[in-house]
């Protein structure tokens, strides 16, 4: 799959850092807020010079993979027709002091990623670019090195998929680490060792393998086993 054209959805701190690193990376960059372009458009010139503002309706519209980094206890106002058989990575993470108390975002039975894949069951959902903070996606590129770089992990369903989110990751200055599918991705959600790592590929592996052994993993596993 080519990557030409990406969409963002989502022009906060994580957005607009993933906007950076993209143009800078030779993509040409859509990217969305909640409102009208006309709000976002001086922020993305100051922060993201070559990307573009524009609405959430028509971000999609060309776009070869689309990046959600929104709340995400906002995930039902995204335009679930207009990312029909698109990429999507899924950026988001709950936090409930923005996204407030919602069961229905913390359910150990499976990861939040699912969720979204649930909600958009017409696109391509892959799990990337939750787990590190936004200060360190920016300091941390690497994109003309290929050591000493920093890992992004990822989790999807589909091989094809997949192979394209970690090309773009690598293109982005990350070392990309498959974690196994969707419902994997719940080892990187906040709670979960990885959720913070700013670490190298080796090291976020461990981490990683270790998630079953750490208190968090063992509510989750138990509370998925109480579940049969
Ligand atoms: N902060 C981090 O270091 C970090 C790292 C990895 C992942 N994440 C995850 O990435 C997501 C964004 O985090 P953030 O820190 O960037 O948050 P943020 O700075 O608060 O930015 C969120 C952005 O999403 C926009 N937004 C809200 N509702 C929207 C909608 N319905 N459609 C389009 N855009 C919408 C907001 O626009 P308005 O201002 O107009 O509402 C704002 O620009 C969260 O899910 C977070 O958990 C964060």
């Amino acid at each position: 799959m080519n990557i030409n054209t990406v969409g963002i959805l989502g022009a906060g701190k994580v957005g607009m850092v993933l906007a950076q690193l993209a143009v800078r990376a030779g993509y040409k960059v859509l990217i969305a807020g909640s409102g009208s372009e006309k709000k976002i458009a001086l922020t993305v010139d100051v922060l993201a010079p070559g990307a573009l503002a524009v609405d959430a309706k028509s971000m999609a519209d060309g776009v070869d993979i689309v990046i959600l980094a929104l709340p995400l206890g906002k995930y039902k106002t995204i335009d679930k027709d207009s990312l029909k058989e698109i990429l999507v990575i899924d950026a988001m993470n709950y936090w409930w002091e923005v996204d407030g108390l919602r069961t229905d975002l913390t359910n150990p039975m499976q990861s939040s990623s699912e969720l979204i894949q649930k909600y958009l069951s017409k696109s391509h959902v892959v799990k990337a670019f939750n787990h590190m903070g936004y200060h360190n996606l920016s300091d941390e590129s690497k994109m003309n090195e290929k050591f000493e770089r920093k890992a992004i992990a990822i989790a999807g369903d589909s091989v094809n998929d997949v192979q394209a989110v970690a090309y773009f990751v690598d293109s982005l200055g990350f070392d990309p680490l498959f974690i196994g599918p969707l419902s994997n991705g719940i080892k990187l959600e906040p709670g979960s060792e990885a959720f913070g790592a700013n670490v190298d590929k080796y090291t976020l592996q461990k981490i990683i393998a270790g998630f079953s052994s750490t208190a968090h993993g063992q509510n989750i596993l138990k509370a998925r086993n109480n579940g049969h």
